[in-house]
């Protein structure tokens, strides 16, 4: 049968699936503003691997034929290739995706299309599609963030032993090494990965089956259609298997979450590419002119990541507005979400590809960082701590240490000079000078998680051993 023709007996073209109920035809106004075809179109893969199993399950209980079985299964076939090569149609007057391709699968296979929809309500086939579009975005985000989290790990172990100051305030703090920096970042985006496998076990469940809002008299299986979805169990009651939306929340705050992330580092970025600090030479490739201005080279790029970092932030806030105060069970509110939640998981997964291209070729500018990590002021917290291992109570040690600092800027002399001429009246044992050395001060932070030479390379292999590990899950879930 040609793509369009009609399926139906009576020669009305297109009928409504609610056409017996309501005799008038839907108002084009009411149509075009209910429709979401459009943006469920991301949903159609998975709408057809759920329309697969739930034939399975109407195969099972005898209420189709194993021929029409088969028909099923082929007809859905050949709109997954036609979704997959961009050939699927949707028209303007099909609702949503659901009924888009029931309509296509009339058109195929004719008669058993009609059989397709027993037992099953679009409110728990759209619940169990966004499960899974949930599902594979967890899988995809998953991967992206490895990727950047390989950029950044590579890059670190080449910057092992730079230094650079850290900022508290954004004033400068104390010393660290740049790749303690990065895998600062590192850190960030490990708890987004661990975020994101969560909640991708937690979406893992399968509505199909709770109907309407109440089940089906029919006898179908839930159980065994969940574990060909690759779902862990049918979801446990029917009136909240269709009114949750509680996963695609928690994949919204994911997301935002990694596009705040991104975006903080974006602004370090930006601030280490300017004149003033001159830390960070961005490759022309991904730098922007000025129509204008001849000598400007701007970090778009980085920009764009810190400002589209709204977009998730906002997609958040518009899906928990839809849910509050809905009622139980399924409300037609509910098809917003696919409006909040789509656009936004796109915006953070180009933000991630982006910021990874970026980092892994931007042009650290060592000497720079190096020079305004050799302020001595910066290990002043390491002069008020030998003090306390001569036995000075902190807050004493801390306000010697805070007037020698006071004074030496006062005179426009540099620490090490002043503290040189002075230590004895300080009440030094012996003097300290030689603290004043931002090596040496690393070399005696080996705590864990401490930007000391040991304990740095102890935290680069924990992430070596991290990517693997993250790398296993995504390869497990693709398989
Ligand atoms: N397009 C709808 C949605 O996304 C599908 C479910 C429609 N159900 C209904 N009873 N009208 O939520």
């Amino acid at each position: 049968m040609p793509p369009g023709a009609d399926p139906t007996p009576g020669g009305r073209v297109h009928p409504k699936a609610w056409s017996g109920r309501l005799q008038d035809p839907t108002d084009p106004v009411l149509e075009r503003y209910s429709t979401s075809v459009q943006e469920d179109l991301g949903l159609a893969e998975f709408d057809i691997r759920g329309s697969a199993a739930h034939a399975g399950r109407l195969a099972r209980a005898g209420l189709i034929r194993p021929r029409e079985h088969q028909q099923l299964l082929a007809g859905l076939e050949q709109i997954a290739q036609e979704v997959r090569s961009g050939a699927f149609r949707t028209r303007p007057e099909d609702e949503d995706i659901h009924m888009a391709v029931e309509r296509r699968l009339a058109e195929l296979i004719g008669e058993p299309a009609l059989r397709l929809h027993t037992g099953r309500s679009r409110n728990d086939q759209v619940a169990l599609d966004l499960r899974l579009w949930t599902r594979a975005a967890a899988v995809r985000l998953s991967q992206e963030v490895l990727e950047l989290e390989a950029v950044l790990l590579r890059r670190a172990r080449r910057e092992r032993a730079t230094l650079i100051p850290g900022y508290t305030h954004l004033q400068r703090a104390q010393p660290v090494t740049l790749a303690h920096h990065l895998l600062a970042y590192f850190e960030m985006l490990e708890r987004d990965r661990e975020r994101l496998q969560q909640l991708h076990r937690r979406a893992g469940i399968s509505p199909l089956g709770a109907g309407a809002l109440a089940g089906s008299t029919l006898p179908l299986d839930r159980d065994q259609a969940a574990a060909e979805l690759g779902l862990l169990a049918p979801t446990a009651n029917s009136l909240d298997s269709v009114s949750d939306r509680d996963f695609a929340l928690e994949l919204l705050f994911a997301s935002a979450l990694i596009a705040v992330h991104l975006s903080r580092m974006a602004e370090d970025l930006i601030l280490w590419s300017t004149a003033e600090f001159g830390f960070l030479e961005l490759p022309d490739r991904w730098s922007t002119g000025s129509s204008l201005m001849p000598q400007k080279k701007n970090p778009d790029l980085l920009e764009l990541v810190r400002g589209r970092a709204g977009r998730p932030v906002a997609a958040l806030l518009g899906l928990l507005l839809v849910l509050k105060g809905l009622p139980l069970s399924y409300n037609r509110d509910l098809q917003e979400d696919k409006a909040h939640l789509f656009p936004a998981v796109a915006s953070v997964e180009a933000s991630l590809e982006a910021l990874a291209g970026l980092l892994g070729e931007a042009a650290f500018n060592r000497e720079r960082m190096a020079e305004a990590a050799s302020d001595p002021r910066l290990l002043a917290t390491d002069l008020a701590e030998r003090l306390v291992q001569e036995g000075v109570p902190f807050r004493r040690a801390h306000e010697v240490v805070g007037r020698l600092v006071s004074r030496a800027e006062g005179e426009g002399r540099r620490l090490d000079l002043v503290l040189g001429e002075s230590w004895r009246e300080l009440g030094f044992a012996d003097d300290p000078s030689g603290l004043l050395d931002p090596r040496r001060s690393l070399a005696s932070r080996e705590q864990p998680g401490a930007p000391g030479p040991a304990a740095q390379d102890a935290a680069l292999r924990r992430a070596a051993e991290q990517l693997r590990r993250g790398r296993a899950w995504v390869r497990r879930q693709s398989s």
